[in-house]
């Protein structure tokens, strides 16, 4: 792998005060290695609740945030008021925000370019659908995926790779090992070729769908798995503490 191994655990739209008080207990108690990041991604309405109850060892993502600067844009959250809260990350470009909520390449490489400027962390979200990988698109669409992030950020040094395969994401269907490795030394290659040699070697790739705590350890065996984004195992505090420490 590359860098420091890196988990992030985003909770969707899941969760409740009392739900989110739990979890936020369970993950204080996780001792964590020292060579894992450990970001997770409440939903809006409770990254204040757990900014101010988690353990400074784990920073806090949000799931979105608006393409520009705020003001007039109804139910939206800009980057300058994450960076506000004390919000260190978002996650773009996810499966469910490019498929369910219909956002495009270029909205997301704009979006990744505004949170980077305003010291906002990305985790940057790619994946085929199922229909294309069996077409054979697979890196077709993923490298068209990073060239609309390439063509925005001016630096990739704040940036994590999320490889989430559509039909893998909430599935139960993970990835083997070899398939998510293939991808990933793809997207390692691409980022020799189309941004630099020094942003291949440093850019963590990560990889999200169906991760859990019995599956993590084979997958990060791999040498281009640098980490894991995780779904529903990641509002089970133990199970997110064992994938954590795959590392
Ligand atoms: O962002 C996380 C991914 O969508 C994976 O979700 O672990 O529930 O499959 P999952």
């Amino acid at each position: 792998g590359t860098g420091k191994f890196f988990v992030g655990g985003n909770w969707k739209a899941n969760g409740t005060k009392e739900s989110v008080k739990k979890l936020v207990a369970e993950l204080n108690d996780i001792k964590f290695e020292d060579d894992v990041d450990v970001v997770v991604a409440p939903p809006f309405i409770y990254l204040d609740m757990v900014l101010n109850s988690l353990t400074k060892r784990i920073e806090v993502s949000a799931q979105n945030s608006w393409v520009g600067k705020g003001g007039a844009f109804t139910g939206e959250i800009s980057a300058e008021q994450l960076a506000d809260l004390g919000v260190g990350w978002v996650i773009l470009g996810h499966s469910e925000r490019r498929h369910v909520l219909g956002e495009k390449d270029e909205f997301i490489g704009k979006k990744a370019a505004y949170a980077l400027s305003k010291g906002v962390k990305v985790m940057a979200c790619v994946g085929e659908l199922l229909e294309e990988r069996e077409a054979g698109k697979t890196f077709e669409v993923v490298f068209q995926q990073l060239k609309a992030y390439a063509d925005e950020v001016p630096s990739w040094t704040d940036v994590v790779i999320a490889y989430e395969p559509v039909w893998a994401i909430g599935t139960g269907k993970v990835a083997t090992p070899q398939q998510a490795q293939e991808v990933h030394e793809a997207i390692r290659g691409w980022l020799v070729d189309n941004v630099s040699p020094e942003a291949s070697a440093q850019t963590r790739i990560i990889y999200g769908g169906s991760v859990n705590a019995g599956n993590c350890a084979e997958l990060a065996k791999k040498e281009d798995i640098d980490g894991f984004l995780v779904g529903g195992a990641s509002l089970k505090g133990p199970d997110f503490g064992t994938i954590c420490n795959s590392v």
